[in-house]
């Protein structure tokens, strides 16, 4: 991978924001891969910034979220689908009806994994896929142990994730136990990868990714089986690489 290391955050989310601002020129119906989390806020917040002020067009731009918590009600503002329409759709000016959130809703759950991957593969694909990194290793909700090779489907959150997200609920108890991510194999069919880290809570995890061996153990290690991967990270999430 390419490792990208700068000053602080800002400058981060304005050179992922760059790249996906080229994409857009390119192919005004791009089809982008969108993370949810605290680790591409400054990528959205730079591309709402630069939207703004250029004038780009982003009416044709569609999307594809990595993932969704299982049962929460779909007007929960911590699920990922009100997530993304208030941190990303709404800011940025993207066109709803073109960007798709797994369906965490258990009444049907036994189909959501098939027809998000369905969604993917008819839209031609991802062509940019943000990444954040868990500090167990996983992307998406890929938990150490996922199958390098899985596609989008329900899994078990672990304890470790669910502390992580509690800071977005009132309590621990409230943070769902499942989710509908997109597989490791999924987001290795992305045609470019962006991954983005930051602070010290990170860069074991990163280190491992990056130049530890590759292994379901960490499963972000499988973007090192990715031909075009750009990993843009902070000093201190930096702190651990060779
Ligand atoms: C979010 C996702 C997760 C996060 C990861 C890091 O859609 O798939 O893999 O990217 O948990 O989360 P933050 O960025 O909040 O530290």
């Amino acid at each position: 991978a390419e490792v990208v290391i700068l000053e602080n955050e800002h400058s981060a989310g304005d050179l992922a924001a760059s790249y996906i601002l080229a994409a857009i020129a390119e192919h005004p119906d791009v089809v982008l891969g969108l993370a949810t989390g605290s680790s591409p806020a400054s990528t959205y917040a730079a591309l709402t910034r630069r939207v703004r002020a250029e004038g780009t067009d982003v009416s044709g731009v569609r999307g594809f979220a990595l993932d969704e918590y299982v049962g929460l009600p779909a007007e929960h503002p911590e699920s990922y689908r009100e997530v993304i329409r208030r941190e990303v759709i709404q800011p940025i000016g993207l066109d709803p009806a073109r960007i798709h959130v797994p369906n965490g809703d258990i009444a049907t759950i036994a189909e959501a994994s098939g027809a998000f991957e369905q969604a993917i593969a008819e839209a031609g694909g991802v062509e940019i896929q943000l990444l954040g990194i868990g500090a167990s290793g996983h992307i998406g909700f890929n938990e150490p142990g996922s199958s390098l090779a899985s596609v989008t489907r329900v899994k078990t959150l672990t304890e470790k994730t669910r502390n992580d997200n509690a800071r977005f609920f009132d309590r621990l108890d409230d943070v769902p136990t499942h989710c509908i991510t997109q597989g490791i194999g999924t987001i290795l069919r992305a045609r470019r990868l962006i991954l983005l880290a930051f602070g010290e809570g990170k860069a074991h995890a990163l280190a491992a990714a990056v130049e530890g061996p590759v292994s379901a153990s960490i499963p972000a290690s499988a973007i090192q089986l990715h031909p075009h991967v750009t990993v843009i990270v902070d000093e201190a999430a930096a702190s651990h690489l060779q």
